[in-house]
């Protein structure tokens, strides 16, 4: 079950957190797994963990091209892309400009679009590629909107990517994380983030990159093989409604 032996396998972004914990689980699946991140520091970790390293910088379309080519020459075939890589930082609307707006277009809108492009274009056999969006595509989120914007982005390249590819058997879904506990969720304000992941999701705690890694897991296996276009929130239920903790809180019996 959630085989992988014999596929071949990119994860963008695999250098830290939720990345890592795909790399490292699609690699003990049996996949052999390239790491394609923008820092130099992933390629002792990758060896490390049994993985490769390419290094990419994702949000240039012209690397990912190359990237993918690389893998198809020396493994002979690409089965799974795993577009994962993310920048964050959070601040109001009133605050936005157009240089960091653009960075997150680069990144999450281009370099997600590429790696569904370039990857569906070597996939000569079918295949599955999960993209990582977020919850905060899903609802409205304080202080994310640039963000956000680019993370719903990646949930419509999804669906039509998924309408576009299902002819050549290649499946397209995509997972929305909740806050998971990662260098990128924990850098600014960590205690804020958990008490906030305690009290709005209704499983009362912040989720693991191993959590997130299960869920792209299934989503790359065989086992999810009708599945397709689809969206998975890993978010403990924030997104579908209030936590009772909250509404504890808020009548004031907490
Ligand atoms: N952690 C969370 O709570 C959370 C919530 C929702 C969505 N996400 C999404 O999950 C994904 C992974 O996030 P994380 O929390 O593991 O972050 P992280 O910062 O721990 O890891 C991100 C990785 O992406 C790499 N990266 C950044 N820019 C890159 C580029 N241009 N090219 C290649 N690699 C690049 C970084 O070097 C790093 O290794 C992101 O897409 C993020 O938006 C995370």
């Amino acid at each position: 079950m959630f085989e992988l032996k014999e596929k071949t396998a990119i994860v963008t972004g695999g250098g830290s957190g939720i990345g890592t914990a795909i790399a490292q689980r699609l690699r003990k699946a049996g996949a052999n797994v390239v790491i394609a991140d923008i820092t130099d520091e992933t390629a002792d970790k990758a060896k490390e963990w049994g993985c490769e390293f390419i290094k990419t910088d994702a949000s240039r379309p012209e690397e990912i091209k190359s990237l993918c080519d690389a893998v198809v020459k020396k493994h002979g075939k690409l089965d799974i892309m795993i577009n994962n890589a993310g920048i964050a930082s959070g601040r109001p609307l009133s605050e936005s400009d157009e240089v960091q707006s653009e960075k997150y277009w680069r990144l999450h809108i281009l370099g997600v679009q590429t790696g569904i492009k370039e990857a569906a274009a070597r996939m000569t056999d079918g295949g599955a590629i999960v993209n990582i969006s977020s919850i905060t595509a899903i609802q409205g989120f304080l202080n994310w909107g640039e963000y956000a914007a680019t993370k719903a982005g990646i949930i419509s390249l999804t669906r039509t990517a998924a309408i576009e590819y299902g002819k050549a058997k290649i499946r397209v879904n995509c997972i929305a994380p909740g806050i998971i506990e990662t260098p990128m969720a924990m850098k600014e304000a960590p205690d804020m983030v958990a008490r906030n992941a305690n009290l709005f999701a209704p499983l009362g705690r912040i989720g693991t990159p191993d959590e997130l890694a299960a869920a792209v897991h299934f989503m790359a296996s065989d086992d999810a093989s009708y599945i397709t276009g689809q969206v998975l929130l890993v978010d403990g239920g924030w997104s579908v409604g209030t936590s009772v903790q909250a509404i504890e809180l808020a009548i004031g019996t907490m």
